[in-house]
């Protein structure tokens, strides 16, 4: 059925008004950080989703211009913009779905990691927010390094006794758009019907896109191609930020892969059948405790955890050399929860 389809390709059912939007079931999405790069975008593609019946938009600053202008838009969710601490328990009260993308961004030169000073102490508080005034919801983390940023919340999570691992993602979709882009246009085949899993983590090498594993395979890419796709992909924020100079990092790219990993998320909690996105979660893939694979999403989050398949050599190289580095940005996110 057209409703069927609709519901089954995630990028092409973002933009469409399904027929079945008000059969829908009632579903709360909230972003904070609504009135940022990434948050104002989003906000507007969220708007445009038809799964979503209300739209909670929350700042520390400009979410009421925000809200306003948004919700002149003639779809379904109502929109509510909120400001300031005092009241981000009514923007989460009954959200099933909280995006984050709180934080600052990257300029010239900084890498996500010298991000964290100011961004950990934020993603804390809002998740220690979320455990108060919507502990089930399904909580998809943007702000960089989401390689700490998403251990922190499980320890503020783990602290308020609410944690459950299957409703915890660290949003790497866009590594995964960035590959998809990058190699069908070296593999020369249209890019609507290519596939590329991205593993590891969100910051330079520990991003691992498996290119062996691309759809459709293209036999013609030499080892010296794929070597470049792979940095490329790596390398894909900063050729953003080093393009904004000083403006910023990625916020329309990564709008439209926090709306497609969103809308994933609603799919899953509204019973469709397999969805499966990339994203950073616990998980018991490698040695370390959380991990970017592929997972399988439905009504309580993870479903499934899906392992990396078979990779060639220089994947496996890339796997041996990111795990250090995952691994210590996991155990500062931790350290960090625990001492403050
Ligand atoms: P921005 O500076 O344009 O917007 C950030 C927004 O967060 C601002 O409106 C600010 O007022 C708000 N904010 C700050 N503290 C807050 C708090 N305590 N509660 C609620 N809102 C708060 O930054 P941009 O470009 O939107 O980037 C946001 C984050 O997303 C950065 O950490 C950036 O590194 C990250 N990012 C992640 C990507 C990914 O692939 N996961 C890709 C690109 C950016």
């Amino acid at each position: 059925s057209i409703r069927a389809s609709l519901q089954k390709s995630s990028s092409s059912a973002l933009l469409h008004r399904s027929y079945s939007s008000e059969s829908a079931p009632a579903r709360k999405v909230a972003v904070l950080g609504a009135a940022g790069g990434i948050g104002q975008p989003l906000a507007l593609l969220m708007k445009l989703n038809p799964l979503v019946s209300s739209l909670s938009l929350y700042d520390i600053a400009g979410t009421p211009g925000v809200a306003a202008d948004v919700s002149h838009i003639n779809t379904r969710s109502e929109v509510v913009g909120y400001m300031g601490d005092e009241n981000l328990g009514k923007a989460l009260e009954g959200a099933d779905v909280v995006i984050i993308p709180a934080g600052v961004p990257r300029k010239p030169g900084m890498t996500r990691d010298d991000l964290f000073n100011i961004n950990a102490g934020i993603v804390k508080a809002l998740c220690e927010g979320i455990a108060k005034y919507c502990p089930h919801a399904l909580v998809n983390i943007i702000s960089n390094p989401v390689n700490s940023t998403v251990p922190i919340a499980s320890e503020v999570f783990k602290k308020a006794g609410t944690y459950d691992e299957k409703k915890l993602f660290g949003v790497t979709t866009l590594d995964v758009v960035r590959a998809k882009t990058f190699y069908a246009g070296k593999a020369k085949v249209p890019v609507a019907g290519v596939n590329v899993p991205v593993v590891g983590g969100h910051a330079g090498v520990t991003i691992l896109p498996l290119f062996s594993q691309a759809t459709p395979q293209a036999n013609s890419l030499s080892h010296e191609e794929i070597v470049a796709l792979t940095k490329r992909t790596q390398d894909g924020g900063t050729e953003v930020v080093e393009a904004k100079a000083g403006k910023g990092s990625a916020t329309l790219s990564m709008a439209y892969a926090g709306a497609i990993f969103a809308d994933a998320c609603l799919k899953g909690l509204n019973g469709v059948p397999d969805v499966i996105e990339c994203s950073f979660v616990q998980s018991n893939v490698t040695e370390l405790p959380f991990f970017a694979s592929k997972v399988r999403l439905g009504k309580n989050g993870v479903e499934e955890v899906f392992g990396l398949g078979s990779l060639s050599d220089f994947e496996k190289q890339g796997l041996e050399a990111l795990l250090p580095e995952l691994k210590s940005s996991i155990e500062k996110g931790i350290k960090f929860a625990n001492q403050s």
